[in-house]
């Protein structure tokens, strides 16, 4: 690909243009009506207290926890044990790279999913007709030893600090996979043992102010193809996630991370937890920030239903048997549209 092709959105939005160019437009009936969007309060996302996890609490932890995962899909964890130091170490360096100047930024640059440490733009460039208003750095973090020296040296600091918060996030996804793992009544390490060799993926998403929000989305409506997600974001808000067919605005709490049940959840809890839609919409004003983190199966781990989640209530596994690489080359291939992926892989399906 020429050089020239490989234009990120930092530098188009750091222009000052009005108005956004037609690739970002979409059609009518497919943008975010930001004035119909119901505004979270703190309690419309589930806020779960870990502190008591391994305390006389811990039952009711459980229960709050299956609950969310059941009911919402989503929720947001406080007294998690990350140090706001290191929380606001990781965004501030999520800035810093984004503003580093454009031949810095793009020697990490590939348009290929399947690099372990890339710069990209939008979604897919490859297979998408619509662009999204993001670039983002997507980095391989587990284990650790095998991808850092692929990663960016500059910021200096960045490799030190990324890679202390991936594996500090890391121990918070173990406890809430065992915690998850009791919640539908199976040993404590039964996801963790299901997982095959466990993979970890760090995104730092960078929305820029953008001219004409209402046309276009920093990421339109999807479920994250992992097992579950956390997300870190900055006090901008952005983030939207769907309930009952309505979209719900969940405005940062500083110090606070949101969990959501990714689609291979969804699988193994045989359809008991929801890999639930939601998006990223931007605005005029405000630069946004966000890091997820996507905890992953081995990409040749089949994540179905243990025995035990099959019963009178989910008499049958509700997906086929499928790897997660492939899922995964599904997800990335067929790009963001409405429909979950995991639709494709039930097992009344058969054109999958
Ligand atoms: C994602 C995602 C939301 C956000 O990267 O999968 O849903 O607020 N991000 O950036
Ligand atoms: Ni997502």
């Amino acid at each position: 690909m020429a050089p020239t092709s490989k234009l990120l959105l930092a530098d188009l939005a750091s222009s000052c243009v009005k108005q956004i160019p037609s690739n970002y437009i979409r059609s009518v009936s497919d943008r975010p009506n930001l004035s119909n969007v119901q505004i979270s309060d703190g309690s419309t996302i589930p806020l779960i207290d870990l502190l008591g996890l391994n305390g006389p609490n811990h039952f009711l932890i459980i229960k709050q926890i299956a609950q969310a995962c059941q009911n919402d899909g989503f929720f947001q964890v406080k007294n998690h044990g990350i140090p706001e130091e290191m929380i606001n170490n990781v965004l501030n360096i999520a800035r810093k790279f984004f503003k580093l100047p454009k031949s810095e930024r793009l020697k990490n640059y590939s348009d290929d999913p399947t690099k372990t440490t890339r710069l990209s733009t939008s979604f897919n460039v490859k297979t998408e007709q619509v662009s999204s208003w993001r670039d983002y750095l997507r980095l391989h973090c587990y284990p650790l030893e095998d991808y850092i020296h692929e990663w960016p040296s500059n910021p200096p600091s960045f490799r030190k600090d990324v890679g202390e918060y991936c594996t500090t996030v890391r121990g918070l996804v173990l406890r809430l996979l065992e915690a998850i793992s009791e919640s539908l009544g199976l040993e404590k390490d039964y996801i963790d043992k299901k997982l095959g060799k466990h993979g970890q993926h760090v995104a730092m998403n960078y929305y820029p102010p953008c001219p004409q929000p209402e046309l276009t989305y920093g990421l339109p409506g999807h479920t994250d193809p992992n097992l579950i997600t956390i997300l870190l974001q900055d006090d901008v808000p952005g983030l939207q996630v769907l309930r009952n067919g309505k979209w719900i605005a969940v405005n940062p709490i500083p110090n606070t991370f949101i969990v959501n049940i990714g689609d291979q959840m969804q699988v193994l809890s045989n359809d008991r937890y929801k890999s639930v839609l939601h998006r990223a919409v931007v605005n005029c004003d405000k630069e946004r920030i966000s890091v997820p983190t996507f905890y992953c199966p081995s990409p040749d781990a089949i994540i179905g239903p243990p025995k035990e989640l099959i019963n009178d209530d989910y008499p049958a596994a509700v997906y086929r048997d499928f790897t997660y690489e492939e899922y995964y080359e599904k997800f990335w291939n067929r790009g963001l549209i409405k429909e979950c992926c995991l639709d494709l892989f039930k097992a009344s399906n058969n054109s999958a």
